[in-house]
């Protein structure tokens, strides 16, 4: 069955469950709000701030959502997706999304990349916000270079918002001798949570409601199996939640009831 097809069977516009989401539409369950309460104090204050969660709780999409609301002509987002691209990598990045060409030697490029930061705030008036992604893949020499920029101005004030988003073992990471310096600079510090059960529900109802359908789609025990079986984490009760919808169609269901996310769940969870 062609995924427009299913939709239609169940009177929704199109397939719930996308990722191209807009910031507007996200559902904001209140750990979401926090992580982005969270951001916006880092981006006020200069500040370094660590978020953290479980794969696909909503790490990415939080980041987003916050910085989608700041005025694009007073702040500079230098989004980095994946760090796993070595040392140099991080300045190199930096220099090059502030529009100059990187310096080879990397005394001169880490200079390059503190004049560029502090220009920006005092020539440009914008404030950076360096976001890492899968910050728990940084390497010590990454997370050294990071502390490096952060000490420019000899700790009067921070050139830059740093905001380090990452799988939870990026805390203990973090927390390793070595980067104590690094870490007591850390102002804030937020574990995204999975969702409850009835948070999942609502995040059911508000992306079905989104496809322009207002009434009851999925039976209240389909509900707790797919909660169960996503551990209340958004990505995979995606995931869990249009195989349901598939299964549901197939067999010209209109509603998904307990059999078939126990469907879904099977076909998920088979090996
Ligand atoms: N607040 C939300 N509103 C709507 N959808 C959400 C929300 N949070 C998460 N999602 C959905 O869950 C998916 C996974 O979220 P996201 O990519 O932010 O997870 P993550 O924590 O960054 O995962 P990873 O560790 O794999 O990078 C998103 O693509 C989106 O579909
Ligand atoms: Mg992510």
């Amino acid at each position: 069955m062609s995924a427009a097809s299913w939709a239609s069977h169940f009177g929704l516009s199109r397939t719930p469950f996308g990722k191209a989401i807009a910031p507007k539409d996200l559902f904001s369950r209140q750990s979401h709000a926090e992580a982005v309460a969270r951001i916006h104090f880092v981006v006020l204050e200069s500040a370094l701030g660590v978020i953290t969660g479980d794969v696909g709780a909503g790490k990415t999409v939080a980041v987003r959502a916050a910085t989608s609301t700041l005025d694009p002509t007073r702040h500079q987002v230098i989004y980095i997706a994946n760090p796993a691209f070595g040392t140099r990598g991080l300045y190199v990045t930096i220099v090059r999304a502030l529009g100059a060409e990187p310096r080879y030697l990397k005394a001169e490029l880490m200079a390059q990349a503190q004049d560029l930061l502090a220009a920006e705030e005092e020539e440009r008036h914008r404030k950076v916000i360096l976001v890492c992604d899968e910050a728990h893949l940084l390497e010590p020499a990454q997370l050294e270079e990071l502390r490096l920029l952060t000490n420019a101005h000899m700790d009067s004030s921070s050139p830059f918002a740093g905001l380090l988003v990452g799988q939870p073992t990026l805390n203990r990471q973090l927390r390793m001798g070595t980067f104590a310096a690094l870490d007591q600079r850390i102002a804030t510090r937020f574990s995204l949570k999975a969702m409850d059960i009835g948070e999942s529900a609502a995040y059911l109802r508000h992306h079905v409601a989104l496809c322009g359908r207002d009434s009851p789609l999925f039976a209240d025990d389909a509900i707790a199996r797919l909660h169960r079986v996503a551990n209340g984490l958004p990505r995979m009760l995606n995931n869990a939640a249009t195989a349901a919808l598939i299964a549901a169609a197939s067999e010209n269901k209109d509603l998904v009831d307990d059999a078939c996310a126990k469907k879904a769940v099977a076909e998920l969870t088979r090996d």
